[in-house]
């Protein structure tokens, strides 16, 4: 599974780069709402290890795509969990009860009426941090939490990228920048957030993710996966 998730990481620079709308405009139809491939399940089992008790929380799933977060939450009795993502494909596949078509850059929520921020694989797609994590933290309540994972950026910065391969088989990239450990500590220092919490599994390391290819390195970062607290 890995050698398939990894080639599809893997370099090849002739590639198409499609902006994030366009990308999940094609994807969606194939993006059910669980981990469905090993790198996602890496990076599942990553925010999961973050996650505080969710039960009885106010939930936002931020840039929900096909609700994996939103539903998850709802399974460990939050008291809602609302999904907003920028595609409206992403949303049609998506079964949460809430959920709007929004940009993290601008969310149509109160301030200060979410206890727990879950953005999965998502702020890479953004050429800058500082709107959304401004954003995040206006509606956070005093005391929440956000957990916002992203691939790692040495996969990045070793050439690599973010592909999929439409259902009549052409491989397109996806736009994506790297953000280093410090873009994210300056943009969630700026917004009023501390990280207090950050993880960075690697291959190997988790049992989702234990076959490398021959030129991947077991103990190559895959995923970072950041908690911010807003402190009162
Ligand atoms: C890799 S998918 C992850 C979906 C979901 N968070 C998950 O982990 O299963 C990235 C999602 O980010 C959404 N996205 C990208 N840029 C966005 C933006 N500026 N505002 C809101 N959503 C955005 C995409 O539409 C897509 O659904």
């Amino acid at each position: 599974m890995l050698k398939t998730v990894w080639r599809r990481l893997r370099s090849n620079r002739s590639r198409t780069i499609l902006s994030s709308l366009a990308a999940y405009e094609h994807w969606a139809n194939q993006y059910p709402p669980h981990a469905h491939n090993a790198v996602m399940k890496a990076e599942e089992a990553t925010m999961r290890a973050l996650f505080p008790p969710l039960s009885g929380k106010k939930v936002l799933d931020l840039a929900c795509g096909s609700g994996r977060y939103g539903l998850i939450a709802s399974a460990q009795g939050a008291a809602f969990s609302i999904g907003l993502d920028n595609s409206v494909p992403m949303l049609r596949q998506n079964p949460m009860e809430l959920r709007a078509v929004s940009t993290s850059e601008k969310l149509p929520l109160a301030s200060s009426s979410i206890d727990v921020v879950l953005c999965g694989l998502a702020l890479g797609h953004l050429r800058e941090l500082d709107a959304s994590m401004s954003e995040i933290s206006r509606v956070m309540k005093p005391n929440a939490c956000a957990l916002v994972s992203d691939f790692h950026p040495f996969i990045f910065l070793n050439g690599q990228q973010r592909t999929f391969t439409t259902t009549d088989g052409q491989t397109f990239a996806v736009e994506h920048y790297v953000h280093l450990y410090a873009d994210y500590h300056q943009a969630g220092r700026k917004a009023g957030l501390r990280i207090d919490a950050v993880l960075e599994p690697r291959l190997g390391q988790l049992q989702e993710v234990q076959f490398a290819d021959a030129d991947t390195r077991t103990g190559t970062p895959i995923i970072i996966a950041y908690r911010f607290v807003k402190d009162v």
